[in-house]
């Protein structure tokens, strides 16, 4: 095997966001692009000599070139083993339990998540470190800072290996072994959830179950596990192969881009339970009968009945939400008299928390949630506690949903984006509040008082290192609160997320829409933002 030195220049945006570098599939073709982004990660892990990694993908468009380049790049590099899934498939999840189970040194996955694959969509790169946990942001500048000043990088010559078969390869030091992307993460799954009481809910209760894999990573892994080891009727999981473009649409388990779910659980002849996942499988989405429940509802629900799930049966150490995600996690938390920690945007910020053994379960308002059993937010795996719980409480959804905003009362809440901002305009819009701000604070808009405001700053109890910057938090009257922030996952212009949260303790009239209770909070948003001046936009364009 020949090896080579290439010479090469400093890409000036390979600087990663919230998760992973993510850019247009378009970019990552670039000659260089993705080859010295993986150089850098090896510079700054001390090089590859003797090191191991997982490596897999959500099977998006340019993942197998992807994956024959990063090959080629871990051979040159000395690297001791790497393992592959079958046909270059892992969800993110399934990467995170493989690091951790093969002890290995690290991984990469290859997905730009829930964004739009094929041709013209996005593709990215997460790097994960060795308790399978993505990046912390120590580690990512470092690779930043490394992507800026990188002249050359190693790769072989090119080799053919055909990814279908489970085998073992080796070139010059380098063994490549290609794992079943299901086996290892199905197993696991199996020791942390009763699937024996799943089994009987749907054989003997006769609940009907429907999981959309929205034609991306997670399909093989819920065929397997909901209707081969768990016994689901055939056809329980829908568009489980994966494809290159997700069919043609975006793999975001929300009430937009799932909707046909949404409008089958409103139906009169519905489903007991509805779910989907994400491109990369750590999204979940949970439906109930005439009602999407919401993510920030989901994880606080989760651990308030986490007892009840055999991994979870001698209770949690504490638990986590990102800053935007509403409070009603610290409620559970607080009747538990357990710690909840609020940590900025990003999964990468409960690795540290969940090693340390502070935490047991964290969420984000966006879909996901976890537990320590993994580094990662895991789909299959939120949706499969659910199923453990309904099974264990015989009770149907919807009641289980109600009784807990009876006992800890109701978080209403929102999510506003505006996307597709003018970048230059977004940051404009954002800095002018920023020295505004203080201006705002003790003053009553649309009757309503803005107590308290700050720019969101962290400082990692386990690391110390700080963040600053991570988005604005207003506190408001009457149990209100707005976080404002732009997203760090877009490939093109910005998008601005308003976050909208009201408490309602005494909740009693189900009738009452979220978007009724926030509509305060969404005029005072736009207008200490003088969001409609800078862009000209009345309206979000998408609310979940
Ligand atoms: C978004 C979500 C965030 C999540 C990330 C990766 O990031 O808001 O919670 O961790 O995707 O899935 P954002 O675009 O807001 O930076
Ligand atoms: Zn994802």
């Amino acid at each position: 095997m020949i090896i080579k030195h290439i010479n090469t220049q400093p890409f000036m945006d390979q600087r990663p966001g919230t998760s992973g570098l993510r850019k247009k599939v378009s970019v990552f073709q670039q000659s260089h692009y993705l080859e010295n982004f993986i150089q850098s990660i090896i510079d700054i892990i001390g090089g590859g000599k003797g090191k191991t990694w997982i490596i897999g993908g959500d099977g998006r468009y340019f993942n197998d070139e992807a994956i024959k380049i990063i090959l080629r790049i871990v051979c040159a590099n000395k690297f001791k083993k790497v393992w592959i899934g079958q046909n270059g498939l892992l969800s993110t999840p399934a990467v995170s339990h493989l690091i951790r189970h093969y002890y290995a040194d690290g991984g990469v996955i290859l997905s730009a998540s829930h964004n739009p694959g094929g041709i013209k969509g996005d593709f990215g790169i997460k790097y994960n470190t060795s308790n399978g946990s993505p990046a912390p942001e120590n580690i990512v500048e470092k690779i930043y800072q490394r992507t800026q000043e990188i002249t050359t990088y190693r790769i072989s010559d090119d080799f053919s290996l055909d990814l279908s078969f489970l085998n073992k390869h080796t070139y010059e030091e380098t063994e490549i072994e290609i794992v079943d992307s299901v086996y290892e993460y199905a197993l696991l799954m199996e020791k942390i959830f009763d699937f024996q009481a799943i089994q009987d809910l749907f054989i003997i209760k006769k609940f009907n179950f429907v999981f959309d894999a929205m034609h991306a990573a997670t399909g093989p892994y819920a065929l397997d596990i909901f209707e081969k080891r768990i016994g689901a009727s055939s056809g329980t999981v829908k568009n489980f192969i994966p494809q290159k473009d997700f069919g043609g649409i975006h793999p975001d388990p929300n009430p937009i881009y799932a909707r046909h779910l949404v409008d089958l659980m409103m139906q009169d002849q519905h489903p007991d339970f509805a779910a989907a996942s994400d491109g990369d499988g750590d999204r979940n989405m949970v439906i109930a009968p005439s009602q999407i429940i919401i993510p920030s509802d989901s994880i606080a629900i989760l651990a308030a009945h986490a007892h009840l799930i055999p991994a979870y049966q001698n209770g949690l150490k504490g638990v986590a939400r990102s800053m935007p995600t509403s409070q009603a996690l610290d409620q559970v938390a607080h009747f538990l008299n357990i710690p909840c920690y609020e940590t900025p945007t990003g999964w990468k910020y409960f690795g540290n928390l969940l090693d340390a053994g502070l935490i047991t379960l964290c969420g984000e308002e966006s879909a996901g949630s976890g537990s320590n059993h993994i580094r990662e937010k895991d789909g299959l795996w939120a949706i499969l506690f659910w199923l453990n719980l309904i099974a264990i409480k015989r009770e149907p959804v919807n009641k289980i949903v109600s009784d807990h905003w009876h006992k800890f009362g109701r978080h209403f809440y929102a999510r506003y984006d505006y996307e597709n901002l003018d970048k230059n305009i977004a940051d404009k819009m954002m800095n002018g509040f920023a020295e505004n701000m203080h201006k705002f604070i003790n003053k009553t808009i649309h009757s309503r008082t803005i107590i308290k405001i700050d720019n969101f700053s962290y400082q990692d109890p386990i690391d110390g290192f700080i963040v600053y910057h991570q988005g604005f938090r207003l506190i408001l009257d009457q149990g209100g609160r707005i976080v404002m922030r732009l997203s760090g996952t877009g490939t093109e212009g910005a998008t601005l997320r308003i976050y909208l949260e009201q408490y309602i303790k005494n909740y009693r009239d189900y009738s009452i829409q979220s978007a009724y209770i926030l509509h305060e909070l969404d005029y005072i948003s736009k207008e200490i933002l003088k969001l409609t001046e800078y862009t000209g936009l009345r309206q979000p364009t998408i609310i979940t």
